[in-house]
């Protein structure tokens, strides 16, 4: 059964009993979350709050510290926008992972836009911080006080459904219930270093990723066949290959006959890998069912701050910063403001692409305004400048020193198994075609990540800044983190 939550009730989840679980209190809906293992946690929720046709939908979400007196008077504005989405009333968009970093500040955005939003999400992002003593810069707050915030200070409503999309019953109830026309599917184990801390991370990675994605398809097959999937997938799937990388496919001529096929990939992690395989069964039920879909190999992203996060405190992002989640820019940019060599890995000639945050909304809205056809899949590169460490590390060092910091670079061991200098070339044409404007890290770095870092440095745990996963030394023995 679908689990929308309204958290004015006291819910008691049992987790399954294989799973190592760990009881949290989410405003006053008392839920067990399981953690990482070699199978995946579902929300086994027996009783609902919602019951019935849509029509009847619960979607209020009734927790928060937010006196009822402050709701929202104000009726949303009608923000100016180059993006067209005629019809958009009517767009039921279902962000699965739409309490995490890319997920969150999409679900705003498009919430702004008139889109009906849900988000789907199994805050398993929150128990990974538990679990490794990790922690957003930003303080971020519950995705209940997130969600009652934003109806309050734009009169907008956005449903959620906690639960677990590699429960296929939670998410088939879901889609009955919400009924979408576009899925954006942000709701993976995301990082590359948590998939490489040992056998049992890179398991769970695999199986959460790639069952979840799977059930995704199954659910639009069977419920929602017009439904859109827009699919959260990355660059890193290509590696680093000694040729241009093209948007999903090439075209090769090979003894005198010629096709045009999926790019190779050669992912260099478990986290990369199932993305690739996340990008065969997509393509695969694409040809198979009929599906429509979007592939968005994202760069990497930076920066924290959208026009729908900036506008109350309780709307802010998360920013990752450590040696785990953080991306290499956050991270640089983290340690400069407290006077933390920056630390780059190996050579420092990685190359990769790079978008800010306020890009990978637009990015979104884009791919949701134009729709693959039925039957297509879609492959955009989703980033918008490329930089190598090196190169990054020069940038926040000449911003550091407008802000009067003096930033100190240093060589660590490379943890990761990568090239340290190679050729790279990627294209990422296709969204500027359906009009992306890139906001430029020239024009951001100061404003959008450095000046954060700096505002929130005495939230910095120093002692999680350094690289502590190795490609190389992963085992079977689950490793633990010490305090
Ligand atoms: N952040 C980046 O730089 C970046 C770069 C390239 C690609 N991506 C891709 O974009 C997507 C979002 O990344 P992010 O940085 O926002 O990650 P994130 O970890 O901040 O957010 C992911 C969200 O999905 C939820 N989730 C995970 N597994 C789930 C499941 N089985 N059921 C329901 N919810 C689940 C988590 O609780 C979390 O809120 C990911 O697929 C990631 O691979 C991110």
């Amino acid at each position: 059964m679908a689990h929308l939550i309204s958290t004015s009730c006291s819910i008691s989840i049992p987790s399954r009993s294989n799973f190592c679980s760990k009881e949290q209190n989410i405003v006053g809906t008392k839920v067990s979350f399981a953690s990482f293992g070699s199978q995946v946690s579902s929300f086994s929720l027996k009783k609902l709050i919602h019951r019935g046709e849509r029509s009847q939908r619960v979607c209020t979400i009734h927790a928060t510290t937010l006196p009822l007196t402050e709701e929202a008077k104000t009726q949303p504005s009608s923000a100016s926008t180059n993006i067209s989405h005629e019809g958009s009333k009517k767009k039921r968009v279902m962000i699965i992972g739409g309490d995490g970093y890319c997920g969150w500040a999409t679900a705003l955005h498009l919430s702004k836009k008139n889109y009906e939003v849900a988000i789907v999400d199994n805050l398993v992002r929150r128990n990974f911080d538990q679990q490794l003593g990790l922690d957003s810069l930003t303080p971020i707050s519950s995705i209940h006080n997130r969600i009652r915030r934003w109806k309050s200070i734009t009169g907008k409503t956005i449903d959620l459904y906690i639960g677990d999309v590699c429960d296929f019953e939670f998410l088939s109830e879901t889609f009955k219930s919400f009924e979408p026309t576009s899925v954006v599917h942000f709701g993976e184990q995301r990082s590359a270093p948590y998939s490489m801390i040992d056998r049992s991370r890179a398991v769970y990675t695999q199986h959460n990723n790639v069952i979840g994605t799977i059930n995704v398809l199954f659910a639009i097959k069977e419920y929602s066949e017009e439904c859109h999937l827009v699919k959260l997938g990355t660059m890193g799937e290509y590696g680093t290959p000694n040729i241009d990388i093209e948007e999903g496919y090439i075209t090769i001529n090979h003894n005198g006959r010629s096709d045009t096929l999926p790019y190779p990939k050669q992912a260099s992690s478990f986290y990369h890998l199932s993305k690739v395989h996340d990008s065969n069964n997509i393509a695969f039920t694409c040809k198979a069912w009929g599906i429509r879909a979007t592939d968005l190999n994202q760069g990497v992203v930076y920066g924290v701050r959208t026009d729908e996060t900036d506008m109350h405190e309780e709307l802010y992002n998360r920013f990752d910063y450590d040696g785990i989640f953080g991306t290499a820019l956050n991270r640089f940019c983290v340690q400069a403001a407290v006077g933390h060599p920056l630390t780059v890995y190996g050579k420092g000639g990685q190359t990769r692409g790079y978008l800010d945050i306020r890009d990978t909304v637009q990015c979104v809205e884009l791919a949701i305004a134009n729709p693959a056809q039925q039957g297509e899949f879609r492959v955009f590169n989703q980033f918008t400048e490329q930089f190598s460490v090196n190169e990054l590390a020069a940038l926040v060092t000449k911003a550091g020193a407008k802000l009067g910091i003096d930033v100190k670079t240093i060589s660590v061991p490379n943890p990761r198994v990568e090239a340290e200098e190679h050729y790279y070339n990627a294209k990422h044409s296709k969204l500027t075609e359906l009009g992306l404007k890139p906001h430029l890290l020239s024009d951001s770095l100061l404003d959008s990540v450095l000046n954060i870092a700096v505002k929130f440095k005495d939230r910095v745990d120093t002692k999680q800044i350094m690289p502590s996963v190795s490609w190389k030394k992963i085992g079977v023995k689950p490793k633990t983190i010490a305090a």
